[in-house]
C-alpha cells in the first residue's frame, strides 16, 4: 500500500490555453510538448490508517494550501471509499512559478496512487486523471515530444520524437522565484469570458499544430522555431486582451527576448517559449547552449538559470 513515481515538467511548444469543459477540465485546444531531463517531481504514496484526512507534504512541510487539490486527485484516481493517504512530494525546482510543477506533480501522483492503492488503470485512463488534475499534466506521461489531443469527451497523449532522436536542450532563465499572481486554472477562464481573441486563437491552433508536428518529423529547427514563438506571443496575446488583463511578464522577462533575437541575428539556433509566468525558456540546438546560457545570465533581471535536456515520462521508482 506504498508506491513511488517520479515526473518531469513538460514545456508546451503549443500551448494549451482555454478549458472546453471546466467541471472535468478538458482542454479546448490539443498540444504539443517537450518532457524535460533534468527537473523533477518524487511523489511517495501510502496507506495511512492514523490520518483522518489526508496528508501532503512539500519538500518536508505540510501543505494545507495544495491538500484539496491533491485528495481531490487522490478520489479520482481511487474513488472516495479509498484509505487516508500520506503523500510526500519533493521538487528541485521553484514550484507554481511558470515552470509546470503541476504538470510533474500530478503526474507522478496520479503514476504513484494507481500503483500504491492497486487500481489497474490503463495509460490512457492515466492520462485522463493526471489531465483531470492538470491538463498539462497528462503531457508528462511521456517523454521526448508530446501531442496531446482531444478525442471526445477524453484526451490521448502521444509520442512524436523520443528525446534522443532529436536531444534539443532547454535554458530555463528564472526572473522572478516566488509564485504566480493568477492560476493558469482561473486566467484561461477569465480569458475564454472576455477576451475578444479566445475564439481566433480555439480556431487557429489545429493549424500551428500541424506545423510544429511536420517540423518535429523533419527536425527542422527554424520551422519549429517560429511556430513555437508564434503560438506562444499568440497565447499572451489573448490572455493580454482579457478583462481584466492577465499579464505574467516583467521587464526581465522582455529582456530575455531581446537576448534571444539578438542570439538568433548571429545565427544562433535557439527560440523562446512563455508559459504562465515571468520565466523565459529558450530551447536551443546542444552546441548552442553555452552561448545561450552565457547570454541569459547576463540579462539584466535574470536571478537564476536552469538547464536541462529531454528526458523520459514518468515512471515508478523505488521507495525510499
Ligand atoms: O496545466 P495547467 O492548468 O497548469 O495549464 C498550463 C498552461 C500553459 O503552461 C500556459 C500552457 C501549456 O500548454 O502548458
Amino acid at each position: 500500500m506504498r508506491a513511488a513515481a517520479r515526473a518531469q515538467p513538460n514545456i508546451a511548444l503549443i500551448k494549451y490555453w482555454g478549458k472546453r469543459d471546466t467541471d472535468r477540465n478538458l482542454p479546448a485546444v490539443g498540444s504539443i510538448s517537450i518532457t524535460l531531463a533534468d527537473l523533477h517531481t518524487d511523489m511517495q504514496v501510502a496507506e495511512d490508517e492514523t490520518l483522518d484526512v489526508d496528508a501532503f507534504e512539500l519538500n518536508g512541510q505540510q501543505n494545507a494550501a495544495m491538500l484539496p487539490r491533491v485528495s481531490r486527485c487522490l478520489d479520482s484516481v481511487a474513488g472516495r471509499t479509498r484509505p487516508r493517504l500520506r503523500v510526500t512530494s519533493l521538487c528541485n525546482f521553484p514550484v507554481a512559478a511558470g515552470l509546470a510543477s503541476s504538470a510533474s506533480a500530478f503526474a507522478a501522483l496520479v503514476i504513484a496512487t494507481n500503483a500504491a492503492l492497486g487500481c489497474g488503470h490503463s495509460d490512457a485512463a492515466l492520462a485522463n486523471l493526471a489531465g483531470g488534475a492538470s491538463g498539462s499534466a497528462a503531457r508528462s506521461l511521456l517523454g521526448g515530444y508530446v501531442e496531446l489531443a482531444n478525442r471526445d469527451a477524453m484526451v490521448a497523449v502521444n509520442t512524436l520524437l523520443a528525446a534522443e532522436e532529436w536531444p534539443l536542450q532547454v535554458v530555463v532563465a528564472i526572473t522572478t522565484p516566488g509564485p504566480k499572481p493568477v492560476s493558469s486554472g482561473d486566467a484561461m477562464e477569465i480569458s475564454r469570458k472576455t477576451s475578444p481573441f479566445y475564439n481566433r486563437w480555439i480556431e487557429q491552433q489545429p493549424v500551428d499544430l500541424n506545423e510544429a508536428r511536420d517540423a518535429i518529423a523533419n527536425r527542422n529547427f527554424i520551422k519549429l522555431a517560429s511556430v513555437a514563438e508564434h503560438n506562444c506571443l499568440k497565447m499572451h496575446s489573448v490572455m493580454w486582451g482579457s478583462r481584466p488583463p492577465i499579464v505574467y511578464w516583467n521587464s526581465a522577462t522582455l529582456a530575455c527576448m531581446q537576448t534571444i533575437r539578438e542570439l538568433q541575428s548571429q545565427g544562433v539556433a535557439v527560440f523562446f517559449t512563455i508559459d504562465a509566468g515571468p520565466q523565459v525558456k529558450a530551447v536551443c540546438m546542444p552546441d548552442a547552449t553555452a552561448k545561450v546560457q552565457q547570454a541569459l545570465a547576463a540579462t539584466p533581471g535574470v536571478t537564476d538559470i536552469m538547464l536541462s535536456g529531454l528526458g523520459p515520462g514518468a515512471t515508478l521508482v523505488p521507495l525510499e
